[in-house]
């Protein structure tokens, strides 16, 4: 089986992409490392455990990271997930109890065990995969592969004009992840627009299903909300479960191009923006991947195969 880590800054669209990934009998998670972000850091562990007991499989390590990004404050998005991350459910306590072993540690001990065998994708701000690579510098040689939920190939931000919230959120760690020669696959957040973005017909099909589907549709009542409310859109997008499938699926993906990228890091307005240079007008070698489509009917057959039954 393949073995994965996730990384997360767990509130509603991280929580459907670890239901997702939870019930993939064909991937062992070896870790879930979570990183402030959407939420502060206990909110997203919580959420964590929350996502572990509601996929009703099995139960990986939780580890817990960055409390802040490294050169920044952190920037939350309660507007967007709720005040609890889930849509306002505003759930008991957890049982679940995180491992000791920081999460950038568990990653760097994780790479050295299984050395070129680990995927790792990041739902987060890149925080804890920055502090790994600074841990061991030979992480991109141990690590199998790097996916990246962030920026924006093709479309605006959603967090600044120009720039995506994971990477707007922590782009020193975004920049130290490029240094690192960790050739990320990003997978922006324009990609969970148009055909994948789930409508009103979705919701429905959601609804229906199994208490499972109507929890993960449940968790992103504070986004179906705001759509409505501010761009008249009825629905919602689920970026990190696009990123998720396409990273346990490849055969989704409809183009992805090679670039070389680098942060913008200073206090400008494009602070946060994933720069990439479509045309090589620098002339450097590409150190990413861009992903710019996937077939958004299959991911959504995907997801509803997995989320419309109780396990
Ligand atoms: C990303 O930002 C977060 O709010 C989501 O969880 C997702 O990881 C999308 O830009
Ligand atoms: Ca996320």
């Amino acid at each position: 089986r393949r073995r994965i880590v996730i990384d997360t800054d767990t509130a509603s669209d991280d929580v459907v992409a670890l239901l997702y990934a939870l019930r993939q009998s064909d991937v062992v998670i070896e870790a879930i490392t979570v990183v402030a972000g959407n939420l502060p850091l206990e909110l997203c562990v919580k959420n964590a455990f929350v996502s572990i007991e509601k996929a009703g499989t099995y139960e990986p390590p939780v580890y817990m990271g960055a409390q802040k990004p490294l050169c920044k404050e952190l920037f939350t998005s309660e507007y967007v997930h709720g005040s609890d991350g889930m849509g306002e459910m505003l759930l008991p306590s957890q049982k679940g109890v995180a491992q000791e072993e920081h999460a950038a540690n568990a990653i760097v001990s994780l790479a050295r065990k299984y050395p070129g065998e680990i995927d790792l994708i990041t739902l987060g701000p890149l925080t804890n995969l920055a502090l790994a690579a600074i841990l061991e510098p030979n992480l991109s040689s141990l690590l199998s592969s790097v996916w990246v939920m962030g920026g924006a190939g093709s479309k605006i931000g959603n967090i600044t004009p120009v720039a995506e919230f994971n990477l707007f959120v922590d782009p020193h760690a975004a920049q130290i992840v490029l240094d690192a020669n960790l050739k990320p696959q990003f997978i922006g957040w324009d990609v969970s627009t148009d055909e994948t973005f789930l409508n009103e017909k979705d919701m429905k099909t959601l609804e229906k299903g199994s208490e499972t589907s109507r929890f993960a549709l449940r968790c992103n009542k504070t986004l179906v909300e705001l759509n409505a409310k501010y761009w008249g859109r009825i629905g919602f997008d689920l970026p990190d479960p696009t990123a998720m499938i396409a990273f346990l699926h490849p055969s989704i993906i409809e183009k992805q191009r090679e670039a070389f990228c680098q942060m913008s890091c200073d206090d400008s307005v494009t602070q946060g923006q994933l720069v990439i240079d479509w045309q090589n007008v620098l002339g450097k070698s590409s150190n990413a991947t861009i992903i710019e489509k996937i077939d958004g009917q299959k991911f959504k057959k995907l997801l509803f195969d997995s989320l419309l039954v109780d396990c």
